[in-house]
């Protein structure tokens, strides 16, 4: 598409699964908790919490589960849950940053585009923090900043806003369905990480940054039918 790089001026990311492994850590403690609970649950069953809150993701699981709970037990145990979760991630450093994730935020930087992160996570600043990776956003919407959850585009409609640019002139970076969903409801160009068959609605699939070039993604873009 002639002038796509032109038109592009910010790239928003999601944060757990695209920037820094995190994903491992809700499975960990999210299994814990389903254990403590009288069953379990696979990590394929995970890859389906990909993006979604933390009450919601408890209320996936206990569906899953058949367990009923009030509403106060649920707000017991999703901090019992993140407990676990703060714990696990307590020891992240810059070496727990994905392949090529780093090199790929300079070369934005480099190239004068504006950066945003867009995490449903409450946890999103203290992971950027022990990684380093805070210096890069100029924009960082968490779990506190949204009210609606993905496939709403609420945070990356926020994050753009932030940026002070229109969904026309961004790219988003996510791993989760609910995400490419949320981005591409959004008017956004998405850029889904991880398998094409998971992520049908991204307009380009790449498996995740390691060897790719800023300017490489955008010319595989502008070979893309994209907003
Ligand atoms: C991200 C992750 C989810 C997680 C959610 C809330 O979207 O993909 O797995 O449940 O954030 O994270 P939090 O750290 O606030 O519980």
């Amino acid at each position: 598409m002639a002038g796509f790089s032109e038109q592009i001026k910010g790239c928003i990311f999601n944060l757990d699964g695209v920037i820094v492994d995190t994903a491992k850590h809700h499975y960990t403690a999210w299994k814990r908790l389903a254990n403590q609970l009288g069953f379990d649950f696979s990590i394929e069953q995970h890859e389906e919490l990909r993006g979604l809150s933390r009450l919601a993701s408890l209320e996936k699981i206990l569906e899953w589960g058949n367990v009923y709970m009030t509403e106060a037990e649920k707000l017991h145990w999703s901090d019992v849950k993140n407990n676990w979760y703060v714990e696990l991630i307590s020891n992240l450093k810059p070496s727990d940053v994905l392949p090529g994730a780093l090199l790929f935020l300079r070369q934005v930087r480099e190239a004068g585009l504006q950066m945003a992160l867009s995490s449903a996570s409450r946890s999103a600043r203290s992971v950027l923090r022990s990684t380093h990776l805070e210096p890069y956003f100029d924009v960082i919407i968490d779990g506190y900043s949204t009210r609606k959850v993905k496939p709403d585009p609420e945070s990356f409609l926020l994050a753009a806003q932030g940026l002070g640019l229109r969904p026309a002139e961004c790219v988003v970076f996510e791993d989760a369905p609910l995400g490419v969903w949320a981005g591409v409801a959004g008017g956004f160009t998405v850029v889904g990480i991880g398998q094409p068959e998971y992520l049908p609605k991204a307009h380009l699939v790449i498996p995740g940054f390691e060897n790719l070039t800023f300017n490489n993604l955008l010319a595989q873009l502008s070979g893309t039918t994209v907003a």
